[in-house]
């Protein structure tokens, strides 16, 4: 045995030994799907489809090079016209995904001299910007408000940056947008919000932040992925036209990555334009959430991701296998990659969800989990 078999053989045995295994595995197409963020079930809208592949047959498959060098193409352009219009906001840019844009904001906006605070729940991606940057970081526990105001209010940093999620991606819960934007304000703080969850779900699709009153503000920035409400793929940052030109010059992963591809760009602005035209489908998609969230018996949470506590790691690991062969597929989150450390199943609306899927999942989940069903 090489040096390298020996090193990953020890790292398996570490994730065997703490149940944490984890496959890609090639999903039937004849499944119920609780578990992916398709919320708005667009990624076969025949629209958005449409329009990708007429992007594809105009500007080929690739964008070629970064958006500084050939890349910027005329989707990328109305794309982050269609986001604009969307969210309420002046300027966007868009990122080749959700990941590489939350990189790219915290990278770019670090210094020395500039504290980054998140909260204890925050998505990996913003955890890697803030340790990939120039900045020293701070974390707040989750959703404390008092937290985030003494580490802002004792911070030495001349500048300070805050981010949160508008709709947390594992638990689904909703930050208290103003109360956090008058925490930020207090003490000078720039405050960062991943909309991942939050665009196409909340604020009739439109965002928390737009919901919030707070689309205008030069202080409030919105980081968002094209690939969950949106259908499609890629990421953006969204905020004013300023921030857009520092972006451009000082975001290490839209400067030095190739630009995202014609067909999800046009897939993405055809999504924003299907929302914008078709109200009815994110009011359908809370109408599925509430019936999940009774029939599961959870209290509902405000976007689309509704969890369901279990009682060990290995408990929500065999249900989500009972389900997947019974033809239903929720998401499985075990130790780490649970923010409280509970595991649970996740199991997300969307829009077109038939009700006697909805009532047969939640019926299954009862029944594997020896819960009765709800009052
Ligand atoms: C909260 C949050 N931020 C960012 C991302 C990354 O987005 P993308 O998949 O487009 O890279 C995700 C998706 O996994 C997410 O849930």
């Amino acid at each position: 045995m090489g040096a390298m078999d020996v090193w990953l053989a020890d790292a398996a045995r570490v994730r065997g030994r703490r149940d944490m295994e984890r496959f890609t595995r090639l999903h039937p197409e004849a499944v119920v799907d609780f578990a992916g963020n398709d919320y708005l079930d667009l990624s076969r809208h025949p629209q958005v489809v449409a329009a990708a592949c007429e992007a594809m047959e105009r500007h080929g498959a690739g964008a070629r090079a970064s958006r500084v060098v050939t890349g910027t193409l005329q989707v990328h352009a109305r794309l982050e016209q269609a986001l604009c219009q969307l969210t309420g906001r002046e300027a966007a840019l868009v990122f080749s995904s959700g990941y590489t844009a939350n990189l790219g904001i915290l990278g770019a906006l670090s210094s020395p001299d500039t504290l980054l605070v998140l909260d204890a729940h925050i998505h990996a991606s913003l955890i890697d910007g803030a340790r990939a940057s120039r900045s020293p970081v701070a974390t707040f526990a989750h959703q404390d408000l008092a937290a985030l105001d003494t580490v802002l209010a004792e911070r030495t940093q001349r500048r300070a940056v805050v981010a949160v999620e508008s709709v947390y991606s594992v638990l689904g819960d909703a930050t208290d947008l103003a109360a956090m934007v008058e925490v930020c304000r207090r003490h000078d703080a720039v405050l960062v919000v991943d909309e991942a969850h939050g665009i196409g779900v909340l604020g009739q699709g439109r965002g928390a932040v737009h919901a919030a009153g707070l689309a205008d503000a030069d202080d409030v920035i919105v980081t968002a992925t094209l690939s969950k409400a949106l259908g499609s793929m890629g990421g953006a940052v969204l905020g004013s036209a300023a921030l857009r030109d520092h972006l451009v010059n000082a975001a290490r992963s839209f400067l030095f990555d190739t630009a995202l591809a014609p067909a999800p760009a046009a897939a993405a602005a055809s999504a924003c334009a299907v929302i914008e035209a078709e109200p009815s489908r994110v009011q359908r998609l809370h109408d599925v959430a509430d019936l999940l969230a009774n029939e599961l018996g959870v209290a509902r949470t405000p976007g689309a991701v509704q969890s369901r506590p279990m009682p060990s790691a290995a408990d929500a690991f065999r249900v989500s296998q009972q389900l997947r062969e019974a033809g239903v597929l929720v998401g499985c989150f075990r130790p780490p990659s649970v923010p409280d450390g509970i595991s649970r199943l996740r199991v997300t609306a969307h829009s077109d969800a038939a009700h006697s899927d909805v009532c047969r999942a939640a019926q299954l989940i009862r029944e594997l989990t020896s819960v009765g069903a709800p009052a």
